[in-house]
């Protein structure tokens, strides 16, 4: 028999878009495209509009989460330049702090050295009086995760290992970072970092080919960056989409792309992932580049131990190993319908998903009724 049961993945990185910009993905919908691609949890990034900066705009993304979601659903906070005092303290009680210094999309950017001291300092004591360890961080307080691309790394790495700030790199993606990374940990910092199915299956040989589905920040690295990603695969300690949804039109591809959306400066970087990690993983380990075993470590366990997320008893999800055929953009739950991995041929497919004990999704259909997701940390915890 082909069909093998497995925990339910859990995906660190994702874009749900709620509130602001609910036209490309909303908790529901983005939820039941975690199901489909074999995901129970998802972490969910403070990039929406506004920002999820505040204590009440945490409560407000938590609410919606828990009337919507039909996965389970980990929030992070997001790092702006003037509320560091309302955000810093609710952060310990969602999944994390996210922080961005590189290019991205919305509004969240951290601009001075200043406050990025402040930001690890405080970091680093709320996660030695809460007993962090880099063997497991304790329930709901993670490491800072920075998207920080090729300069701003070594400044991220810098500040984590001078307050000793447990911290996590986001979408890494170029041989000088995985690199560095290594060379890091070797050296004891408290670090990890993770890689998307894109940055490992897609490069710059692509873009043409792609076009704007192929433009996502960090954007689409050189062969010789793909290669160094899998040489260190044991540097990598979590596999994440970076499920960032954007309509086609606004990538300025199709009969509805508006003059607006084909300005060279507008189309927004992002691309979806949820339904697709799962199968391209798997496609790799039938070629022999991955063991079952690396998938599990980088997308059930790691990620478990790193944001210390609560078990989910009675849960797993059956996957057909054997099954082969092409991703197709008709096929997808995610609201902008399409991934940059269309036609291209994968082995193994999620046939059905268990979410405590109770059948949630099975052969393209999502049995879950929105809100059996639960919320984890922001609205459960005491
Ligand atoms: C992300 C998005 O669209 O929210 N885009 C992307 O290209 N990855 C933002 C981000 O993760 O930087
Ligand atoms: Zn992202």
């Amino acid at each position: 028999m082909s069909t093998i049961r497995l925990p339910g993945l859990v995906d660190a990185h994702v874009h749900l878009r709620e509130p602001g910009y609910e036209y490309k993905e909303d908790f529901a919908t983005g939820t039941m495209a975690a199901l489909a691609g074999g995901v129970t949890t998802v972490l969910d990034m403070p990039n929406t509009n506004p920002p999820t900066s505040t204590p009440e705009r945490l409560a407000d993304k938590a609410r919606r989460a828990a009337a919507q979601a039909v996965c389970d659903v980990g929030l992070f906070v997001g790092a702006t330049n003037t509320e560091a005092d309302a955000y810093l303290p609710v952060a310990a009680q969602a999944c994390g702090l996210k922080i961005y210094v590189s290019d991205t999309f919305g509004s969240l950017r951290i601009d001075t050295l200043a406050l990025m001291h402040r930001l690890f300092r405080t970091w680093a004591e709320q996660a030695a009086q809460a007993g962090y360890r880099m063997a497991g961080a304790p329930h709901g307080l993670g490491p800072i995760t920075v998207h920080a691309e090729e300069l701003m790394l070594p400044v991220c790495l810098a500040l984590s290992q001078l307050y000793a700030a447990p911290l996590h790199i986001a979408h890494v993606s170029r041989r000088s970072e995985i690199e560095l990374i290594r060379a890091a940990k070797e050296r004891g910092l408290p670090v990890t970092c993770e890689v998307t199915p894109h940055h490992l299956f897609l490069s710059t040989e692509d873009r043409a080919r792609l076009g704007a589905r192929g433009d996502m920040r960090p954007c689409l690295a050189t062969p010789d960056d793909v290669a160094a990603l899998w040489e260190h695969l044991e540097a990598v300690d979590i596999f994440a989409t970076d499920h960032a949804p954007h309509t086609l039109a606004e990538k300025g591809i199709g009969v509805n792309a508006t003059a607006a959306s084909l300005s060279p400066s507008s189309p927004p970087p992002g691309v979806p992932g949820l339904e697709t990690m799962l199968p391209l993983l798997l496609t790799a380990a039938h070629s022999g580049l991955l063991e079952l075993d690396d998938i599990l470590a980088r997308c059930v366990e790691n990620p478990r131990r790193i944001y210390g997320l609560p078990e989910q008893p009675a849960t797993w999800i059956e996957v057909d190993l054997e099954a082969v055929y092409t991703l197709e953009d008709s096929a997808l739950k995610t609201k902008v319908g399409w991934t940059p991995f269309a036609g291209q041929r994968v082995h193994g497919r999620v046939e059905r998903v268990v979410l405590r004990g109770k059948k949630v999704y099975e052969h393209g259909e999502v049995l879950a009724q929105p809100g059996e997701g639960r919320v984890l940390f922001a609205a459960a915890r005491d």
